[in-house]
């Protein structure tokens, strides 16, 4: 099986160490993978005779069916286990189900779960590539990716020295985290933006400085930064994770981007959404559907990433 360069593990768990060399390598990698996408270029054969396992603990739509998508892009084969339709729901545990998928001889798992660290917990019982599909409040690493080759096709190059805000339930967050790790190594500086109740304080060590990377600093001020930043990341309110709590009854007055906010911002700057959007909440249907939204091209850039990702992980030498 070959080996990714920018993997030592062997897994994809999370976009912490990666280097920027990494990332732009997986970037460029995916790039090659979208006119097999458009049907420009035949479809690939990376992964024939593959099976890859896709182990889905918390729901999704947008992860699974993109990863189901880019493994039959690339030749290969998959199974959806759903948390409920599993045992999992009779209560076995997530080590459990996967060691006994992967005893069914899959050449892969994607996992996605409610635990934190639940992947890389996984990848410790397994011998076949592990892929984090979204883990608790950890990461979401092929998330972060497209997010990355989203802004680099919209900039047309280089992040370096771009501001990107990051608005809404960040503790909550993995997509938050996985962007964090990913868009200052490199060289764009994060404004995280959020209620307090969402967005603690410690937050702004949560990347180590220096080494080329971008800053991150924290604004409890919407308002304040639109007329600043490159671009918008705005993010669902996970109601699921709080119990009712921490979100302020003002949320979409203070932190809500609408056409009115989404006006001030500079010409030409974007906005992005991870899915699925709260409309009305986060974002107002007018902004997603409108032309500053890379929403859908999000999605798209979904299943190059996770092709990517799966031919380098998963290929035969061939
Ligand atoms: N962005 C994202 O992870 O969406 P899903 O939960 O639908 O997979």
């Amino acid at each position: 099986m070959t080996t990714a360069t920018w993997t030592s593990s062997g897994h994809l768990l999370g976009l912490e160490g990666l280097t920027r060399d990494d990332l732009l390598l997986l970037l460029d990698e995916a790039e090659a993978c979208l006119p097999v996408l458009r049907g420009d270029m035949p479809a690939r054969t990376d992964l024939a005779g593959r099976v890859v396992a896709n182990l889905f603990l918390e729901n999704s739509t947008r992860t699974r069916v993109s990863f189901s998508v880019a493994a039959r892009r690339l030749g290969g084969q998959v199974v959806d286990l759903l948390g409920s339709s599993s045992s999992a729901s009779k209560g076995e545990s997530l080590v459990d189900t996967a060691t006994n998928i992967a005893a069914m001889g899959v050449d892969g798992i994607v996992v996605r779960c409610g635990a934190s660290g639940g992947a890389a917990l996984v990848s410790e019982h397994v011998d076949v590539p592990v892929i984090n599909a979204g883990d608790g409040r950890h990461e979401h690493p092929t998330q972060g990716l497209l997010d990355l080759m989203t802004l680099r096709q919209h900039f047309g190059g280089t992040l370096e020295g771009r501001t990107i805000a990051i608005v809404g339930d960040i503790a909550s967050s993995r997509v938050a985290r996985s962007n964090l790790w990913s868009l200052t190594a490199v060289g764009a500086d994060v404004v995280l933006v959020g209620p307090e109740s969402l967005l603690p304080a410690d937050f702004g060590s949560f990347i180590p400085s220096g080494s080329g990377r971008g800053s991150v600093t924290i604004s409890h001020d919407l308002d304040a930064v639109l007329d600043s930043v490159d671009a918008m990341m705005m993010l669902r309110i996970q109601f699921e994770r709080h119990d009712g709590d921490g979100i302020p009854d003002d949320y979409r007055q203070r932190f809500g981007l609408d056409a009115a906010r989404a006006a001030r911002l500079g010409v030409g700057v974007p906005v992005l959404h991870p899915g699925p959007i709260n409309r009305g909440l986060e974002l107002s249907a007018e902004v997603a559907d409108g032309p500053r939204s890379l929403v859908l091209r999000q999605v798209t850039n979904g299943v190059a990433v996770r092709m990517a990702v799966l031919a380098g992980l998963l290929a035969s030498d061939g």
